[in-house]
């Protein structure tokens, strides 16, 4: 149980809390580097602050505040020229450090008096990498974006898909450090909604370690025991605001206090047969949450499923109402890992996982179930034989919504043939 002020330090995100000022020791990831190669310009709204995002014509991106500072016009609607964003209203242009580059009628009537240069728009930074933009909206010095292993791995067909959950971010994080839920949800309930009947192995014991870059859940269920690897190796709640599960990530993206952006990267591994397998272009796509039929959310994937379990919580939840028991440790020990790097931020020390060493951040590695399999492959029997339970999947089990084109590009790395 925790007060309203304790709820609220963990859950509020804007400019000048405490929460916002720690989200903003981070990169984010806010877009796929595809999108903005299909429409240059994005809005986003993230920790409570509105952007936008561009690609201008010589391929630069810039995040910059949503509204001009001339008359406010939404910059979301602007046009990317060679070098930078300009408004659509009066043509004013900014570049990606926040300049204003142009003012054409003010160029022409005044030159001399160069009102540009008395003119900045919020700029914060943004990177490529792994497909995606990330953006930083901390203090200087930024640190880098992690190069999480899976980000070097290759013979891989990587998709990222994006959903918006109308719900706090801090719930969507608690569910990464909550293991029990996937026999329930996932494998229990998932088993009802197709109509079937039957319980998935029971969770016996569970153990929650904390490690430099998030906490690792570790679990025996009654199919499995002290040597699987579930034990011994685990799964990875990162830091801050992320689940590992060995082949892909999901980040719960805090767009406000009462939405989030989760951010899917999913990796599949090729069969042997299908190497050496180079994607050009990363694909992204948006899912869809909501049955348009009934006006219910969509219950048939395993995100759709989780994203019923963070919004039935509530807009911000009340953690006053909870009961945490035994399987909650690990909720327990994010929230007090959490108020320690408030405090940390607030009296100007570097928080958890900020990576800052380049020789560090070549490769991450993370505690992996089945590393090798991603690493060296195997062959389509060999997975046929030891692992069937790792063979690519024909339909993509995590979110609603897949593009036909992402399909397609999927089966075809894959081999599948029809
Ligand atoms: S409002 Fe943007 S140029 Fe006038
Ligand atoms: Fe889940």
């Amino acid at each position: 149980m925790l007060s309203d002020e304790r709820n609220r330090l963990l859950c509020e995100v804007g400019p000048g809390t405490k929460m916002g000022e720690l989200m903003r020791r981070y990169w984010q990831p806010i877009a796929a580097v595809a999108e903005l190669d299909d429409t240059p310009t994005k809005p986003v709204r993230l920790l409570g602050e509105d952007l936008v995002l561009y690609k201008d014509l010589s391929g630069n991106h810039g995040l910059l505040e949503r509204h001009c500072p001339h008359r406010s016009a939404d910059l979301s609607y602007g046009v990317v020229e060679s070098c930078g964003l300009r408004c659509s209203y009066h043509g004013w242009m900014f570049d990606e450090t926040g300049a204003c580059r142009e003012q054409p009628y003010e160029d022409v009537a005044a030159p001399e008096i160069r009102f540009r240069d008395q003119i900045r728009i919020k700029a914060y930074r943004v990177e490529a990498k792994a497909g995606l933009l990330w953006a930083y909206l901390g203090p200087d010095p930024a640190p880098l974006i992690p190069s999480w292993e899976p980000f070097t791995w290759a013979n891989g067909f990587v998709q990222i898909v994006f959903a918006t959950v109308p719900c706090n971010w801090f719930q969507c994080q608690e569910n990464s450090i909550d293991p029990v839920h996937f026999e329930w949800m996932h494998d229990n309930w998932g088993a009802r909604l197709k109509g079937r009947n039957d319980y998935s192995p029971r969770h016996l014991k569970l153990a929650f370690d904390e490690f430099e870059y998030g906490l690792v859940y570790r679990r025996v269920r009654e199919d499995s025991d002290e040597s699987s690897e579930l034990w011994t190796v685990g799964r990875v709640c990162l830091w801050p605001n992320a689940l590992f599960t060995g082949n892909h990530f999901e980040w719960r993206v805090p767009i406000d206090d009462t939405s989030t952006l989760s951010v899917g990267w999913f990796f599949t591994r090729v069969p042997k047969e299908r190497e050496p397998y180079l994607q050009d272009s990363i694909p992204y796509w948006y899912s869809p949450i909501v049955d348009e039929k009934t006006g219910r959310w969509i219950t048939s994937h395993i995100m759709n499923q989780d994203f019923v379990g963070w919004v039935g919580q509530g807009a911000v939840t009340d953690r006053k109402r909870e009961h945490l028991g035994r399987s909650d440790r690990g909720i327990i020990m994010m929230r007090q890992r959490f108020f320690q790097d408030l405090d940390t931020v607030a009296s100007g020390g570097e928080p958890k996982a900020v990576v800052r060493d380049p020789v560090v951040n070549r490769c991450i590695e993370l505690p992996i179930i089945g590393r090798r399999h991603f690493i060296d492959g195997l062959t389509r029997d060999q997975i046929a034989r030891e692992r069937p339970g790792i063979a690519p999947r024909r339909e993509f089990p995590f979110l609603v919504g897949q593009p036909d084109s992402v399909r397609r590009a999927y089966d075809e790395a894959m081999g599948f043939v029809d």
